[in-house]
């Protein structure tokens, strides 16, 4: 039984990261339905349906160990712009995957980039996580890029399974000690 009740778990200048509310249901699903997502993300449209049990999926993760993917809202308008957080992603179960879906209309302007740092900040110092995974497509640039933006590096290619889906991805890390030489560098 999930609470849907936009607990805030983060703020960032412009987001605040925290779980979803019924609201934000129709903006996620139609992030779902955008031809430049899902072509990024290598499948098809998703129904309302399968949209809405995405979200419902990831609140269930946040509520049963504080792991998520949860909403994305920026503080000037309280837009919905996406999700964004960590997760147990299924080919490596042992780790922490960082993870990240924002409406097109929304991307180019750093709200990923700002999303994800937050989330890394939070798995390392608050959760005590060793390291922080991230996986995708070979071809999904924007999303390589962002993990280099953050400081990630580059492991291996590797066969990923994702909700049913098998695809030639890449993995990408980043280690506490590395995040912590990020901060103090930055
Ligand atoms: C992956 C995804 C989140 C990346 O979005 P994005 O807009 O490229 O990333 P950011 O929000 O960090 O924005 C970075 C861009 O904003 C620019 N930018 C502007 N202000 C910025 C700021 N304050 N900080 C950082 N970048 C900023 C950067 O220069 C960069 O520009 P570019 O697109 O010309 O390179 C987005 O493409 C997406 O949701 N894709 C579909 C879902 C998906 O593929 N998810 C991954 C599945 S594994």
């Amino acid at each position: 039984m999930t609470r849907w009740d936009g607990t805030t778990v983060l703020t960032t200048s412009r987001l605040v990261l925290r779980t979803y509310r019924p609201d934000d249901l129709p903006g996620f699903a139609a992030l779902n339905a955008d031809p430049l997502v899902y072509e990024q993300l290598g499948g098809q449209p998703l129904s309302r349906e399968h949209s809405d049990e995405i979200a419902e999926w990831a609140e269930e993760c946040f509520e049963k160990d504080g792991l998520g993917l949860l909403a994305v809202e920026r503080r000037s308008d309280g837009e919905y712009l996406g999700m964004c957080g960590l997760h147990h992603q299924e080919s490596f179960p042992d780790d922490v995957e960082i993870a990240w879906r924002f409406a097109s209309q929304h991307w180019g302007r750093g709200y990923a980039t700002e999303a994800a740092r937050a989330w890394l900040g939070y798995g390392f110092t608050e959760l005590g996580l060793p390291r922080i995974i991230s996986v995708t497509d070979l071809d999904n640039v924007r999303s390589i890029d962002l993990m280099k933006r953050l400081g990630m590096s580059f492991v291996e290619n590797s066969v990923i399974v994702d909700d049913g889906m098998t695809f030639d991805g890449v993995l990408y890390a980043m280690a506490s000690h590395q995040w912590a030489g990020h901060q103090t560098s930055g």
